[in-house]
C-alpha cells in the first residue's frame, strides 16, 4: 500500500506571488466590491426580515437565548440543526452575537427593529423582502409569461403594519380635516390595523365609526385592536369591499388611506362614485396616498401594483383630481403634507343638495 502523499504547501514567496496576481485581477476586485456593497446588504436585510417575521428579534430583545430555547419559542420542534445554521449566519453577518452558546442581538439595526415602537419599520423591511425584492427580480419573467400577483400573494398583516410607516403624514392629514366640534360618523375603508380610526376617535370624542377591510384577517385584527384600545363601543369593524358595501347608514366622513392603488386605474372613478354615495349630503372624502414620482421605495411599490391583477399604479395627482370630479365630488382639492414628499391628501365634498 502506498503511503498517503503529504499535503502540498507552497512557499511563502509563491503564496505572495499568487496574492499579487489575484489582487491585480480586476474581476476579483469587482467581485469583492460587489459582495461588500451589493450582496451584503441583501443578506443582512433578508436575515433581518426573517428574524422579524419568525419572532427572533422580539425573543432576543427580552434576553439572550440558547439555540434550544430559540427553537422552542419559534415553534421549531425537530429541525434544530438547520435553525442553528441560520442563527450562525446571523452571527457571521454581524446581526447577532453568540457567547457561551447564547445568542443575542448585536447590530444597531437588529436592536432597533426589535423595539415594539419600531414595528412599522420592521414591517417595512419585511415588505421590501417579501414583495419589493420578488417583483424587482421576477418582473421580466412575469411580463414575458403574463403572470401577475394576486391579493392572496400579499400578507395582509405585514402590509397593515408597514403602512404605518407614513403614520405622521396620515395623522397630520386627519388632524387637518377632521371636524371636532360636532359628532362625526366616519367610514374608514381599508382600515388595516385601525390605527387611524383610533387617531380620529381621540381627536373627536363624539366620533363613531365603521371600519372595513377587504381582507378578513385584517378586519378581524382591527376588531381586536379596537377592543384592546377600549373603542369597541364606538367603532364597529367588519370585512367588506367598498365596491359592494351594503349599508343603510350615510357618513359625514369617508377615509381611504393608502389604498387607492388597490383599484385598477380605470375603475377608480367608479370606486370614488361609490364612496360619494356612502356620504351624507355635505359629507367629505379624505383620501391619502403616495403619488407618482417619489423615492425608489415608492417606485418599487408602484412596480408591485403594476404587476398585481387587482390593483394599479400609484396615482398621478392631476388624474386623480379629475377622477374625483368625474365621480361627482365638489370642492375637490389636494394638499401636500410635507415639502419634498409625494404624499398627498385629496379632499372632496358631496354637495349638500346632492342626491
Ligand atoms: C396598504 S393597506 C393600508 C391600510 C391602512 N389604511 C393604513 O394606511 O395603514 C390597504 C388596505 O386596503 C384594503 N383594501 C383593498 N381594497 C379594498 C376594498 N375594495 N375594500 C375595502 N378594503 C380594501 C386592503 O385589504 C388593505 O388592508
Amino acid at each position: 500500500m502506498n503511503a498517503p502523499s503529504p499535503a502540498r504547501t507552497s512557499s511563502p514567496a509563491a503564496q505572495l506571488r499568487t496574492l499579487v496576481k489575484v489582487a491585480g485581477d480586476s474581476r476579483i476586485r469587482l467581485l469583492l466590491s460587489l459582495g461588500r456593497r451589493l450582496a451584503m446588504p441583501v443578506y443582512r436585510a433578508s436575515f433581518l426580515a426573517g428574524a422579524v417575521g419568525s419572532g427572533l428579534l422580539r425573543l432576543l430583545e427580552r434576553q439572550p437565548a440558547d439555540a434550544e430555547t430559540v427553537a422552542r419559542e419559534l415553534g421549531v420542534r425537530e429541525d434544530t440543526h438547520r435553525l442553528r445554521v441560520w442563527l450562525d449566519v446571523g452571527v457571521r453577518l454581524g446581526e447577532l452575537s453568540c457567547r457561551d452558546g447564547r445568542y443575542a442581538l448585536r447590530s444597531r439595526y437588529a436592536r432597533a427593529l426589535a423595539r415594539p415602537g419600531n414595528d412599522a419599520l420592521a414591517g417595512a423591511l419585511q415588505e421590501v423582502a417579501h414583495f419589493h425584492h420578488p417583483v424587482l427580480r421576477d418582473a421580466p419573467a412575469m411580463a414575458r409569461d403574463g403572470r401577475a400577483f394576486c391579493l392572496g400573494d400579499q400578507d395582509g398583516d405585514i402590509i397593515a403594519r408597514s403602512s404605518l410607516i407614513v403614520r405622521p403624514f396620515v395623522e397630520e392629514a386627519v388632524s387637518r380635516h377632521l371636524e371636532r366640534d360636532r359628532p362625526v360618523r366616519l367610514l374608514e375603508v381599508g382600515c388595516g390595523t385601525g390605527h387611524y380610526v383610533r387617531h380620529a376617535a381621540r381627536l373627536n370624542p363624539r366620533l363613531t365609526a365603521l371600519a372595513v377591510d377587504l381582507q378578513p384577517e385584517v378586519a378581524a385584527r382591527a376588531g381586536e385592536n379596537m377592543a384592546r384600545w377600549g373603542l369597541a363601543d364606538r367603532v364597529r369593524t367588519r370585512q367588506g369591499d367598498l365596491r359592494k358595501l351594503d349599508v343603510e347608514e350615510r357618513f359625514d366622513l369617508l377615509t381611504l388611506h393608502n389604498n387607492i392603488y388597490y383599484f385598477p386605474e380605470d375603475e377608480r372613478t367608479e370606486v370614488l362614485r361609490r364612496a360619494r354615495e356612502l356620504l351624507a349630503p355635505g359629507g367629505r372624502l379624505l383620501l391619502t396616498t403616495s403619488c407618482q414620482g417619489g423615492s425608489p421605495a415608492l417606485a418599487a411599490l408602484n412596480l408591485w401594483f403594476e404587476y398585481a391583477d387587482f390593483g394599479g399604479p400609484l396615482p398621478h395627482e392631476d388624474r386623480l383630481l379629475d377622477q374625483m370630479r368625474e365621480a361627482g365630488f365638489a370642492a375637490v382639492g389636494v394638499s401636500r403634507i410635507v415639502p419634498g414628499e409625494q404624499f398627498r391628501a385629496f379632499t372632496g365634498t358631496r354637495a349638500p343638495d346632492a342626491h
